[in-house]
């Protein structure tokens, strides 16, 4: 395994380009080729077996473009069971953080608030992580299923957003929570919008720079951290490219990254 070979990142749609942010700053000597399968996208809604095959698909393409590891930008992904995943790649994959000692350490109260996709929640893992590691905490999960097309669809300044925000809001508000977690990545999108319905009492969390510490001490471990001066990013899609200029642009400094429709069979 060669350490200047790109570290693959994967997500259902552009919901990922927020850990890859993340990455790219922890990483900037790094090359990244980031998969959003926006053809398919939302996976939170879909069946296990099918969420499998397609994450399978976007691992082997990884495969054949040679990447060191691969870091699984998304939340429901992760939650198939990393190790599950595995199969024989020859490189580590990493799955998204769960977050719960920050969340522990954000939260006076021990009131702990959940955004994710009915999949992710469906698998009660954030819950059970808090629960592991304090006993005593209260975990309010919630299925937020209307944020991830709003987000694929740009639908930024449509107060359609807020409405949803405030709709999912509303139970974990009078539940009292004082610390929540974003575990879906497409969230980071409309933070804003969550932040200004929970208020000032409620320490919002993105787990994103929690994964690409993750992804740092893997490669610091295998001796894999690239010694480029400079690393690149590509970013790939599986339908409607511009979308995905236009919402990456939100994310990262997109002069600098390079644009590719592909095939999962190529
Ligand atoms: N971004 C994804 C996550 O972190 C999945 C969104 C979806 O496709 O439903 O869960």
């Amino acid at each position: 395994m060669k350490s200047n070979a790109p570290i693959g990142v994967l997500d259902s749609g552009v919901g990922g380009l927020s850990v890859l942010k993340v990455l790219h700053q922890m990483l900037p000597n790094e090359n990244f080729i980031y998969v959003g399968d926006t053809a398919r996208t939302p996976y939170g809604s879909r069946s296990e077996a099918e969420i499998r095959q397609f994450v399978e698909e976007i691992i082997s393409w990884l495969e054949h473009q040679g990447v060191k590891q691969v870091v699984i930008a998304c939340n429901t992904l992760t939650m198939l069971g990393i190790d599950s995943l595995k199969k024989e790649h020859p490189f580590e994959l990493i799955g998204m953080s769960k977050g719960e000692q920050l969340l522990l350490a954000a939260s006076k109260k021990k009131k702990i608030g959940v955004f994710a996709t009915q999949f992710t929640i469906s698998t009660e893992a954030h819950k059970k992580a808090i629960l592991a590691a304090d006993a005593s905490a209260e975990v309010y999960p919630m299925a937020c299923p209307k944020f991830v097309p709003l987000i694929e669809g740009e639908q930024f300044g449509n107060p359609a957003v807020a409405e949803a925000v405030a709709e999912y809001a509303a139970p974990l508000k009078e539940a009292g929570i004082d610390a929540l977690i974003l575990s879906c990545t497409h969230y980071p999108f409309i933070k804003d919008v969550v932040e200004a319905e929970f208020g000032a009492g409620v320490t919002v969390i993105d787990p994103a720079e929690a994964t690409a510490l993750l992804s740092k001490a893997s490669l610091e471990k295998e001796g894999l951290l690239s010694d480029e001066k400079a690393g690149s990013v590509t970013i790939c899609c599986t339908a409607d490219l511009e979308r995905v200029k236009r919402l990456a642009a939100r994310m990262l400094p997109t002069e600098a990254c390079s644009f590719k429709e592909i095939s999962l069979r190529d």
